[in-house]
């Protein structure tokens, strides 16, 4: 999130030592009463205001209680730690809360050191495993969790707030991103789709009474902390229309729009010159106006301020606040817009409206969160207590999203799955085997449970030999890689458990290598070749790591990406290791080898540029060699997957467009002079229009065995080339199910021209072009033809 939120990794390691501490020691009802308004028992009585009339909108009830602030109330009500208003009866209040994958203690405003009070909360896999199981349903399940956890702690005061910065959904664009880690991945329409998912799942599906409010965040194309000397508060990206409109912006309108999120943030790039949180067209114009947000605007942490210090975008502070304020930004993290709001006004550079319009937003969040609507426990939410954080649900589910997400990379001749019954001993070697901070990543609470790697694996294995290996996941030393042999070959199998930490990849910190760090690699190929049989590697990091090394290695058995899997992490990976789990995660990310480290992380382009010798990034444009491609995953069964249209309707007349097109002009559209190709403005369909030219593709999934298994399909759509910056392909939907040993599924797509269909021009317009698309599910095709 943040300057202040970016923890060292030394508070982290400290932090992280407390988490392992508290067991989730049973809290007593009795605790603080959360601060409320408008009831017989507040603090102040506030009853018989206009705000507190639960008949009137949100809105109402928000500008009533603004017009009876004095302006330096108003001031001091723009920045995360909102004071309270005591003669209204108005409670203080703190914005900044953080559950990216499980409350965590990097806000301000969740506790978990109240003596007799709840100690630990629910820690579920970071965001990149999650996003490998290629499932909504779970995403939302997690999303509703979390969002039960947070009104928990409320109702037992241990939460100042219930604003959730969560979740990230910039796109993973460079593997060296030290965040990638905390979003769903490298493409748009899964970072979409985990958006709307998680959001409702936190939000909670009561229009009237929000369970939390959800933060999307950082808008738009924030991707990049610390490379080569640019830092994230200063850097300038330069991103086309064709790139901010495909890639960059989609989850962010998803999450306003179908997800309904009540808060964007606005991120601190610059883009194009402009910082987003000056960027009226970004808030007012598309946030607010096209995808209609319904809620507030959030700066990320001092990002107001770097506007005047890093940036150099603003002259003075007064300057970078009216200019924020004014573009649409209603609250800053940190202080600085509360210190000089005021300066501001006066000096005339900002409108009392401005400042109005930011806390009616504000305030209304407040109201849907039922914070003045007398004693919070009397609500629909109110019975959720202690009981309900880490509730046995909750955390099996922590259990299921890790072995949903773990992909499987290398299983040479069918090494795994083992029987627990013919591995007598076991080596369990590298730092990542029993490291609880590589379970809980980054943005973390104190989790119920720990279950390292080693644990798990010694709940299959009676005779587990431990051995590090390495001071850290950057440092092995050649002593200990002696150790790690003679340990190696006592073992009837060796684990390897290695990877990255938030050492390598973090808030503030981008890597500047894709190989294993240290000597890791080192110690894995001495292992290997002391091992008695073909070692098992198991990689804990978020962003991609070449492995070609051990891809191609004899003696490295098998390979699998955990992720930083969470509380329950070691049992999820002991028990794909041991065939209690089949494996079914899918790659959210490409991983690229090595050399693509020479591309600048600073060019923003995700299209390729052959002249150039520029690549491009994700599987949509990338054009040089992976190590491992965006939705690879095996699994213990063998599943296969057949494409059938389930209506008859592969050719969309030029009567059918113009039908959807109702009574507007025609508008097929020449590409250029002498091009035989020709285009549709998405635009000019309209909402009915791409209604009506829905149809449905079917799916069929068999699972041919040995194992039950759940599986994902994805279904992409191919242009007939790539001309124009098409995409090479483009995922299009994926739909997972548990298919029991012979099951047949038929899993229905829902297929929307206008959106599945359209590209993006260079000029930021949506189109759909006359001539054939291509639906695809692995290599089988399926033509669809729009005729001119
Ligand atoms: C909201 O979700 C809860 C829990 O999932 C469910 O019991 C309830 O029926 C839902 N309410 C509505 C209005 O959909
Ligand atoms: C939604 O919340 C409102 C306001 O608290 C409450 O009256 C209503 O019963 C809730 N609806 C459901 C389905 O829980
Ligand atoms: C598709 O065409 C086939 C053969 O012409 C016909 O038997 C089938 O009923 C059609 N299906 C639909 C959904 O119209």
């Amino acid at each position: 999130m943040a300057a202040m939120a970016s923890s060292s990794a030394l508070t982290l390691l400290v932090l992280t030592l407390t988490a392992a501490a508290a067991a989730a020691a049973p809290a007593t009802a009795s605790s603080t009463p959360p601060p409320f308004s408008c009831g017989p028992s507040s603090a102040e009585s506030s009853e018989g205001y206009a705000f507190c009339d639960a008949a009137l909108s949100p809105a109402a009830r928000a500008a009533d209680l603004v017009s009876r602030l004095t302006p330096a109330e108003k001031a001091a009500q723009l920045g995360d730690q909102a004071p309270g208003v005591p003669r209204l009866g108005v409670p203080a209040y703190k914005w900044w809360n953080e559950a990216l994958h499980g409350l965590a203690t990097s806000g301000r405003g969740l506790h978990f050191d109240a003596p007799a009070g709840v100690r630990a909360a629910t820690s579920f896999p970071q965001v990149l495993l999650a996003a490998a199981a290629f499932d909504d349903d779970l995403w939302f399940r997690i999303g509703q969790a979390i969002g039960r956890e947070a009104r928990a702690l409320f109702n037992v005061g241990q939460a100042e707030g219930l604003t959730i910065w969560s979740p990230n959904v910039n796109i993973f664009r460079d593997p060296r991103w030290g965040r990638g880690q905390e979003t769903p991945g490298e493409d748009p329409a899964v970072a979409s789709r985990y958006a709307v998912a998680f959001v409702r799942g936190l939000q909670g599906n009561n229009t009237s009474l929000l369970q939390t409010s959800a933060c999307c965040k950082h808008a738009t194309a924030y991707d990049l902390e610390d490379w080569d000397g640019v830092a994230r508060y200063s850097f300038v990206a330069r991103v086309t229309a064709q790139d901010l409109e495909d890639t960059f912006n989609p989850p962010f309108r998803s999450c306003v729009v179908d997800g309904k999120a009540s808060c964007v943030m606005c991120a601190y790039t610059a883009v194009n010159g402009v910082p987003s949180c000056a960027n009226a067209d970004l808030l007012t114009a598309t946030v607010r106006g096209g995808w209609g947000l319904d809620g507030y605007v959030a700066a990320d942490c001092d990002a107001v301020a770097i506007m005047r210090d890093a940036q150099r975008y603003a002259p003075s502070p007064e300057d970078a606040v009216a200019v924020s304020l004014k573009a649409g930004l209603d609250i800053d993290c940190g202080s600085y817009v509360q210190q000089h709001a005021t300066a501001a006004i006066q000096e005339g550079k900002l409108a009392e409206q401005d400042v109005d319009r930011a806390l009616t937003n504000l305030f209304a969040v407040r109201m849907r969160l039922g914070h003045f609507d007398g004693d919070p426990r009397a609500n629909v939410y109110g019975a959720l207590g202690a009981a309900d954080i880490c509730a046995p649900e909750h955390r099996s589910l922590a259990l299921e999203a890790a072995q949903d997400g773990i992909v499987l990379l290398k299983n040479d001749g069918g090494m795994l799955p083992l029987d627990r019954t013919a591995v007598a001993s076991a080596a369990a070697i590298g730092p990542n085997a029993d490291d609880g901070a590589a379970l809980i990543a980054n943005y973390f609470g104190p989790p119920c449970e720990s279950v390292t790697p080693l644990k798990g694996l010694r709940s299959y294995v009676g005779d587990v030999r431990f051995l590090a290996g390495c001071t850290n996941s950057a440092a092995c030393d050649v002593a200990a890689t002696d150790q790690a042999v003679a340990v190696a070959g006592s073992a009837d199998y060796v684990f390897l458990f290695m990877g990255l930490s938030q050492r390598q990849e973090s808030e503030g910190k981008d890597r500047t290598s894709l190989l294993l760090p240290g000597m890791q690699q080192r110690l894995v190929a001495a292992v290997a070749g002391a091992a008695k049989r073909p070692v098992i590697l198991v990689l804990l990091s978020g962003g991609p790591v070449d492995v070609s090394f051990a891809q191609s290695d004899p003696k490295v058995g098998a390979i699998l990406w955990a992720g930083y899997p969470g509380q329950a992490g070691g049992l999820a990976i002991a028990r794909v290791l041991f065939g209690d789990h089949n494996p079914g995660g899918r790659l959210p990310v490409t991983w690229y080898p090595e050399e693509f480290t020479k591309v600048p992380m600073t060019d923003m382009r995700m299209r390729a540029d052959p002249a150039t010798g520029y690549p491009g990034r994700s599987y949509r444009f990338y054009q040089g060699d992976t190590v491992y491609k965006f939705g690879y995953g095996l699994s213990y069964s063998t599943f296969s997957r057949r494409l059938m249209s389930s209506t008859n309707k592969t050719t969309f007349s030029s009567t059918t467009v113009l039908d959807a097109l109702s009574s507007r002009e025609t508008t097929l559209t020449e590409e250029e002079e002498g091009s035989a190709s020709s285009y549709y403005h998405v635009d000019d369909i309209g909402t009915d229009g791409c209604e009506q030219l829905k149809f449905p593709a079917t799916v069929e999934v068999k699972n041919h065995g040995p194992m039950d298994g759940k599986h994902s399909a994805l279904m992409f759509l191919r242009w007939p080339n790539t001309e124009g910056g098409r995409p090479a392909r483009q995922l299009i939907g994926f739909r997972s199910r548990h298919l029991k040993v012979g099951e047949t599924a038929s899993l229905r797509f829902d297929i929307s021209p206008c959106e599945h269909f359209s590209r993006v021009r260079e000029d930021g317009r949506k189109v759909i072009d006359t001539g054939s698309h291509f639906l695809m599910v692995d290599d089988h095709e399926m033509e669809i033809k729009f005729e001119a």
